[in-house]
């Protein structure tokens, strides 16, 4: 089956058919700058040009970086703030129209898409446990799944660390900002990851966004307990998970570890039998 991912950026809203059996793009992703400002009407234009350049019919699901409930955004942390309160899936249903063959765009957060993206074909695939996927771009976006559910619109790049939200210090945007050597963007992204890990001791942490095509340059610098690894989807990861959010699959069900059960010496009462 296709489903049209969408994936609404700072920079880009590019967007592609998805085979959501495999996780593969069915034609060569379309990108469009975002427009300026990045007001609602605006952006809705835009995401329905990239749907109309595949000539699409059918199911459309897109990424919005904020805190989507119910397909109303609530946040605007680098988004225009016009969005805050704005039903982003009635919008982007309204500027697409017949193009989505009767059904409504569903809109999950931009970080949430790349992890769902991640834990079904990319680098969670085969993990159970708590994994914390981290997208570091504009900000530094997170996802959260127990045993490949999702916990969605976990919002940890604001973290505060040394009085500082974490994204303004290091995201990838703050590296470009600050012109900082990989050496020393990625001691603050350790210190980040190193408060997260304090905070929820994962299983596995996931690294995407635009940093992790560059994860030579600074992963050997990551000194962390848990085991961290590249994303794997990279540019495609937030398109892939807007499809498969789209229809309903925001989870992908892992066998949940069995506590082992330490065995004490038999007790037996005094004298007697076993209780
Ligand atoms: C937003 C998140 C988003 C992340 C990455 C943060 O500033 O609050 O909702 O996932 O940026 O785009």
């Amino acid at each position: 089956m296709r489903v049209f991912g969408v994936d609404i950026g700072g920079t880009g809203i590019k967007g592609a058919p998805v085979d959501i059996e495999d996780g593969t793009l069915a034609a060569p992703r379309f990108r469009i700058p975002t427009p300026r400002p990045a007001d609602p009407e605006s952006v809705a234009r835009t995401v329905a040009q990239v749907v109309e350049h595949f000539d699409w019919s059918g199911p459309v699901g897109a990424t919005f970086p904020a805190v989507i409930k119910s397909g109303v955004a609530r946040t605007a942390a680098n988004v225009d703030p016009s969005w805050v309160d704005t039903d982003v899936s009635a919008t982007l249903s309204t500027a697409l129209g017949s193009a989505l063959g009767g059904t409504e765009v569903s809109v999950v957060n931009d970080a949430d898409a790349a992890g769902v993206a991640e834990m079904a074909f990319g680098a969670g695939r085969d993990t159970s446990g708590l994994v914390v996927m981290t997208t570091f771009g504009t900000g530094i976006g997170t996802a959260l799944f127990l045993h490949g559910q999702l916990v969605p619109n976990t919002e940890l790049g604001h973290l505060e660390i040394h009085g500082h939200d974490a994204e303004t210090k290091a995201s990838e945007a703050a590296r470009e900002r600050e012109d900082l050597s990989w050496d020393k963007w990625a001691k603050r992204v350790n210190r980040y990851l190193a408060t997260v890990e304090a905070l929820l001791w994962p299983d596995l942490i996931i690294i995407g966004g635009g940093a992790s095509k560059k994860a030579d340059k600074f992963f050997d610098h990551l000194q962390l307990r848990t085991k961290v690894v590249p994303a794997q989807l990279q540019n495609d990861a937030g398109i892939i998970g807007a499809a498969l959010v789209a229809v309903g699959d925001q989870t992908r069900p892992r066998p949940v570890p069995r506590p082992t059960r330490r065995r004490g010496p038999a007790t037996r009462p005094p004298g007697g039998r076993r209780p």
